[in-house]
């Protein structure tokens, strides 16, 4: 039989722990740092009205209603679909391969706090901890110093995948949120209340119009709003398929979205407190220090740690406590996205369908503890958000807009709401999505042909960012073409029997 979450509480923390991960503390600040502060939020809250809040609502329906992974669920409104569902898993797995290595990094963090360990030069600190090379197919080997950390967090994700959908990832995100939360009241109390931390504050919340002329500020703001809110790579579908047809999705949504962008501004109010205290001290310009890039976290926060007068190694431990627990409750949502497409088509046991996928993550994910591995990382995921999950979230929109009646799925999501979405749902998916999506596809695309990426070298962007491009549309051919079990395209008794 199929799982299903205790409650709806329960499937609502775990949504929320999904949403909020690395990319609300990790992702968020640098992103809005590096385009333009204030700017980008104006995108930001457009991008999660017109896609964000949307999308979210169109796939818990989707899941709730069909009852399966992102390949059996879309094979189920048609079987021509599938084959999206399977590039959305295939892009999640190629997600938690790196994923997890930040999570090492932060774990290893959370030692260093207790002695700021980093010193007086945080960023040299964490180019030689990771044993960076000077690109990212010099590989350089295995670095054994992450090695041992590498092993416990996947014994700690592969401990709660064995154990399931309700007995461990519902218990560790009903556990560890409030913990979170707790930690981010903490940093930000701190944040706010130091000399300068107005200065920060400003960068975030001051909008600069022209900015927003600028098309790249727009793309970033989709892709850091799909990132954010796991929409788009199977994983939401999937955390719906587990709900009882009953449940009021659209509240749901509402509340997940509230939820996690209420915490990613939040947190960045922190972050960019301290970010700004930090510029007053060394005396620069907060843009220089919030433009940090993939480093912010483990580079310029150390160093702003370092700067706080008192208690730094508490606020440490808050920030890289609250980062591995976000980031722990996200991992083991991306690998249960895959787990599900394996297990809903297959039909094999769950503890097979955990191993086969945890399994070649564990092993790929050895690449991002090399010394190659920071750079390797940074390109997969640029490869990977900007045209996977896009393009992926663009495909679905797409399909579903046009090809599909959008409102029969907006009757179902109505008629277990207390309030309902109105016929503007459907425009906003066929139209405004579908539209800005597509173009952020296509001029990422003109982006990366044209220009590579990040000054990295023509080879390494070719192997590594359009490679996993590569990797993810081969393999999920071959999962479309394989026989599944039969039948796994109609709805299951259980689903027929919970629909009665
Ligand atoms: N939504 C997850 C995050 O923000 C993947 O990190």
């Amino acid at each position: 039989m199929r799982e299903q979450w205790n409650n709806k509480l329960g499937f609502l923390l775990a949504a929320i722990g999904s949403a909020v991960g690395l990319g609300n503390i990790w992702r968020f600040p640098y992103v809005a740092g590096t385009n333009g502060g204030g700017a980008f939020l104006i995108p930001y809250f457009f991008a999660i009205v017109t896609a964000g809040i949307p999308i979210l609502i169109l796939e818990y329906t989707m899941g709730k209603t069909y009852h399966g992974g992102a390949p059996v669920t879309l094979a189920r409104m048609n079987k021509k679909f599938e084959i999206l569902g399977w590039f959305q898993t295939m892009v999640a797995f190629v997600i938690s391969t790196y994923y997890v290595a930040i999570i090492v990094w932060t774990l290893k963090y959370l030692q260093f706090s207790l002695t700021l360990e980093w010193g007086d030069d945080p960023t040299g600190f964490f180019l030689n901890f990771l044993g960076a090379t000077d690109s990212a197919s010099n590989l350089g080997g295995i670095q054994m110093n992450l090695l041992f950390p590498f092993l416990i967090v996947w014994a700690i994700v592969a401990f709660i995948m064995y154990k399931g959908v309700r007995h461990g990832i519902e218990v560790v995100c009903r556990v560890t949120l409030p913990i979170l939360m707790l930690l981010i009241v903490l940093l930000v109390i701190r944040g706010i209340t130091l000399p300068g931390a107005v200065d920060g504050l400003n960068y975030l919340f001051q909008p600069d119009w022209s900015a927003l002329k600028k098309p790249g500020v727009w793309v970033a703001a989709y892709g850091q709003i799909f990132f954010s809110l796991s929409i788009g790579f199977a994983i939401m579908v999937s955390y719906a398929s587990y709900l009882p047809k009953k449940t009021d999705v659209v509240n749901s949504a509402c509340i997940t979205a509230t939820a996690n962008h209420g915490f990613e501004v939040f947190t960045a109010i922190g972050i960019f407190g301290i970010v700004g205290f930090m510029a007053g001290q060394q005396g620069v310009d907060v843009a220089e220090v919030a433009g940090g890039g993939v480093g912010l976290a483990f580079m310029t926060f150390p160093t702003a740690i370092n700067a706080l007068p008192a208690f730094n190694a508490l606020f440490a431990i808050c920030f890289f406590g609250a980062l591995f627990i976000a980031a722990i409750t996200s991992m083991i949502s991306i690998l249960q996205a895959v787990i599900a497409s394996m297990h809903d088509k297959f039909n094999i046991d769950h503890n097979v369908a955990t191993t086969i996928v945890v399994l070649p993550s564990f092993l790929i994910s050895t690449i991002f503890i090399t010394g190659g591995g920071l750079n390797i990382l940074d390109i997969v995921d640029s490869f990977v958000n900007n045209l996977g999950i896009v393009g992926c979230g663009c495909a679905e929109v797409f399909l579903l807009g046009w090809f599909f009646k959008t409102e029969k799925l907006r009757e179902e999501a109505n008629r277990y709401s207390n309030f309902s979405i109105g016929k503007w749902w459907n425009y906003a998916l066929k139209f405004v999505t579908v539209f800005v999506l597509g173009v952020m596809i296509v001029l990422n695309t003109i982006d990366y042909v044209c220009h590579g990426y990040g000054g990295f070298a023509t080879k390494d962007v070719a192997i590594f960012g359009w490679g996993a491009i590569l990797f993810v549309i081969v393999a999920g051919f071959i999962f479309a073409l394989m026989k599944g079990k039969d039948g796994y395209r109609d709805l299951d008794e259980i689903a027929h029997k919970e629909g009665q």
